[in-house]
């Protein structure tokens, strides 16, 4: 059964749960990398020995010569800025011949990006905090069937003639929403004849492509951006991403069916982070905060934000392990809590009086909700040499015990550290079994 050699990875939480480094570390034993959502308001950073690589939309199986890395068509993706990362990994030595883009993925255009600016200045104080990278408004134009797709890119007459159909609206749009005095057809297409030349050779059908891999037997790893409580459907609606980054949107926005989707593992940092606004039930604004800020070095790849910082919340890992059906889980940041001496873990919520194991359906009831906290102890031990479970001090151990026990889900991955090395496997594990594949 081909499903038993894909792995979809997910974000457990609001994202930047470091999965950049733990797809990175298992894709060096995959035959395929495939991204099936969102766009360049991702940003991983993988460490690689001395060198650092901040990736937005290529799947961090880029480093890995001989991995194939596809572009699902559930992204959206900007060419501008693809090419831009192309360019930046080749200078730095790494080929870049694998990469290939779905021919139904869809378009940011530089308008989107103007408007993503200006619908946040229009929301003022509700504004969601977007990356200003154009997502919302290149998914909306996807569902209002109005965006361009990369297929386009590969034909000058149909770039030209999709583009004068649909930029007309989108200046009346600009000039509506600030004043902009709108996008002018033949820069545009100027603008973007390079990179259509340049990306035009990438563009395929990926599914196909995908589908003949698995049938022969290839690793496929399916990598996904932000994280569950940024889903568009299961997230903190209307603090959310516009894509589905749950894994169950693996399948559709690659192209191949449910049965070929083998594993999931969520990754869950240690702690909590969220960039962008709403609510976060354990957030500390206070030092223990700023302690889990500096010590994580929590701020935004693609926008440098200082990331908000606050206690591991069992309520929201548990929630996840329900809507991703997560078969593992993936703890990083784990070095970043030694030296504390009591770590809070959110195991219920206190909502008008009520214990409330579940999370709530909506923002307003997660607002009221307040944290229950159980309080374990810490360990001073610097563990970021550590490389087996047992070699763990054994405070740090309890701490992982109790994730699993109240999420009901294994831990079987560990990161100490942001290097490679710096990887601890459970024996018998899924990323085990799927190293030896
Ligand atoms: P957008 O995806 O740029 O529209 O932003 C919507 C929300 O998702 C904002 O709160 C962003 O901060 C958040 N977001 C988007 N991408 C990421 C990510 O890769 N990591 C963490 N948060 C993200």
């Amino acid at each position: 059964m081909d499903s038993e050699n894909s792995l979809v990875i997910v974000g457990a939480q609001w994202g930047d749960e470091g999965k950049g480094k733990v797809i990175d570390y298992l894709a060096s034993e995959a035959d395929v990398v495939v991204r099936f959502q969102g766009g360049d308001n991702a940003g991983h950073t993988v460490v690689f020995g001395a060198n650092i690589f901040k990736l937005h939309h290529i799947p961090s199986g880029i480093l890995n010569q001989g991995t194939l890395s596809l572009l699902g068509n559930g992204m959206v993706v900007n060419p501008l800025v693809l090419v831009e990362e192309l360019e930046e990994l080749e200078k730095r030595g790494i080929g870049t011949g694998n990469l290939r883009i779905s021919s139904k993925a869809h378009l940011i255009m530089t308008y989107h990006k103007v408007l993503d600016e200006a619908n946040e200045k229009l929301l003022g104080e509700k504004k969601i905090g977007t990356t200003g990278r154009g997502i919302g408004p290149a998914y909306a134009d996807k569902a209002l069937r109005r965006g361009l797709r990369a297929i386009d890119l590969t034909d000058p007459d149909s770039f030209r003639n999709r583009l004068s159909q649909v930029l007309p609206l989108q200046n009346r749009l600009l000039k509506e929403a600030c004043d902009h005095p709108g996008f002018d057809l033949d820069e545009l297409i100027e603008l973007y004849r390079p990179v259509c030349e340049r990306l035009a050779p990438l563009v395929t059908d990926t599914s196909l492509l995908l589908s003949r891999q698995l049938e022969a037997g290839k690793r496929v790893l399916f990598e996904g951006a932000q994280g569950t409580l940024l889903d568009i459907d299961h997230g903190t609606y209307p603090f959310v991403t516009s894509s589905s980054t749950v894994a169950a949107s693996a399948s559709s926005g690659s192209g191949v069916g449910p049965n070929h989707i083998g594993q999931v593992l969520g990754v869950l940092k240690a702690y909590t982070t969220r960039v962008g606004e709403g609510p976060f039930p354990t957030e500390e604004v206070g030092d223990a905060g700023e302690l889990l800020r500096m010590q994580g070095n929590e701020y935004g790849t693609t926008t440098g934000r200082p990331r908000r910082c606050g206690w591991f919340d069992a309520v929201i890992a548990r929630y996840s392990a329900r809507v991703n059906g997560l078969s593992g889980l993936a703890v990083t940041k784990l070095d970043v809590l030694s030296g504390l001496e009591t770590i809070n873990m959110a195991v219920a919520y206190e909502c008008d009086g009520n214990r409330i194991e579940e999370f709530p359906q909506d923002i307003e009831g997660l607002k009221k909700c307040q944290p229950v906290y159980e309080f374990l102890p810490g360990w001073d031990e610097d563990i970021s040499r550590v490389r087996s479970f047992e070699e763990l001090p054994s405070a740090a151990k309890s701490y992982l015990k109790a994730l699993e026990e109240t999420t009901g889900v294994a831990v079987e991955l560990i990161s100490v550290g942001p290097d490679r090395s710096q990887t601890i496997i459970v024996p018998g594990s899924t990323p085990e079994h799927w190293r030896k594949l």
